[in-house]
């Protein structure tokens, strides 16, 4: 394969309007080739790299695909998140790089929370592909994680990847945020993590791909976007320990009033952290004295 090939392709997915078309074509050809984004180039520009007609072919069937717009991690049925690559596809929300700062925090948190007979205790709530809760399982050999998600759809992907990643560390509920309840008792837990649904239908502006791949439940709340998030400050504030922390990912409009939830709702040392771009991403809190 020629440096011409690679730029045939990157021009139609710029002609299709793709956002990161040079990003995305060298996504693909790692994808049929099987060959790391960073082997490629160089063997690329050393004039090394050699295809089977059969991997030319998944190349070009993939650049179709998404010059049709498919949404690039549906093609190659794994999204990166951190240092994971996740199982995604129809029915599940592809994670996103602000919500790797999300975990990033709760690794930290873990470095800093002394083990209770050998156990960190975490919940995952609207766990999705499982992202974040197998994150922070991967991070720390003491986390022992219930990770909480209620579309079917999502939960396909949340066990497989779950049962390629950390079959030890994360347990599965198929559920409602408000069932975690009957899982883990009052006071039981150490960290609480989700990212909730939290747009608007209807006000909050999608882009075509997200509004092709997502689906609505996992992306919208209700008239304000605040209601999933309501119910999981409210369990969180049953299931955490004295002391135990919250972090919940929101819309960047949503930073005072989750503040003001959560300082009405038992939690105390309530702080908003932003995205590299400075936008308030989400909010950490810790669970008061009872
Ligand atoms: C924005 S996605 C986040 C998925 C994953 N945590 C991530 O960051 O990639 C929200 C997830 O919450 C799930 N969900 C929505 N309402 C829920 C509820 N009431 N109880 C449990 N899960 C819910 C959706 O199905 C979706 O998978």
């Amino acid at each position: 394969m020629t440096l011409e090939q690679i730029d045939r392709a990157l021009s139609r997915l710029q002609a299709a309007g793709v956002a990161s078309p040079e990003a995305d074509a060298w996504h693909l050809l790692s994808f049929a080739t099987g060959i790391s984004r960073g082997e490629l180039h160089a063997q690329t520009i050393a004039g090394r790299l050699e295809l089977s007609d059969e991997v030319l072919d998944r190349f070009e069937e993939a650049v179709s695909r998404r010059e049709q717009r498919e949404p690039l991690w549906h093609i190659t049925g794994l999204a990166p998140f951190l240092n994971l690559e996740l199982s995604v596809g129809p029915g599940v929300f592809t994670p996103r790089p602000e919500t790797e700062l999300l975990a990033e925090q709760a690794r930290t948190e873990l470095e800093l929370m002394p083990p209770r007979d050998g156990v960190i205790q975490v919940v995952d709530l609207c766990a999705g592909s499982g992202a974040i809760g197998l994150a922070i399982a991967h991070a720390s050999p003491h986390a022992q994680v219930l990770a909480v998600e209620v579309s079917p759809e999502a939960s396909d992907y949340l066990r497989s990847n779950v049962a390629r990643l950390a079959p030890e560390s994360v347990e599965i509920l198929i559920g409602d945020v408000t069932d975690a309840l009957g899982v883990r008792g009052e006071g039981s837990v150490d960290l609480v993590v989700s990212n909730p649904p939290y747009l608007v239908e209807g006000v909050d502006e999608l882009d075509a791909e997200t509004r092709e791949s997502d689906p609505d439940i996992a992306l919208f709340a209700d008239q304000r976007g605040l209601a999933v998030i309501d119910t999981v400050i409210a369990v969180s504030s049953t299931l955490l320990r004295d002391g135990g922390v919250v972090l919940i990912e929101h819309g960047i409009d949503h930073a005072a009033e989750v503040r003001e939830m959560l300082g009405g709702s038992g939690f105390a040392r309530v702080e908003t952290m932003t995205d590299l771009l400075g936008r308030p991403r989400f909010t950490r809190a810790e669970r008061a004295r009872r």
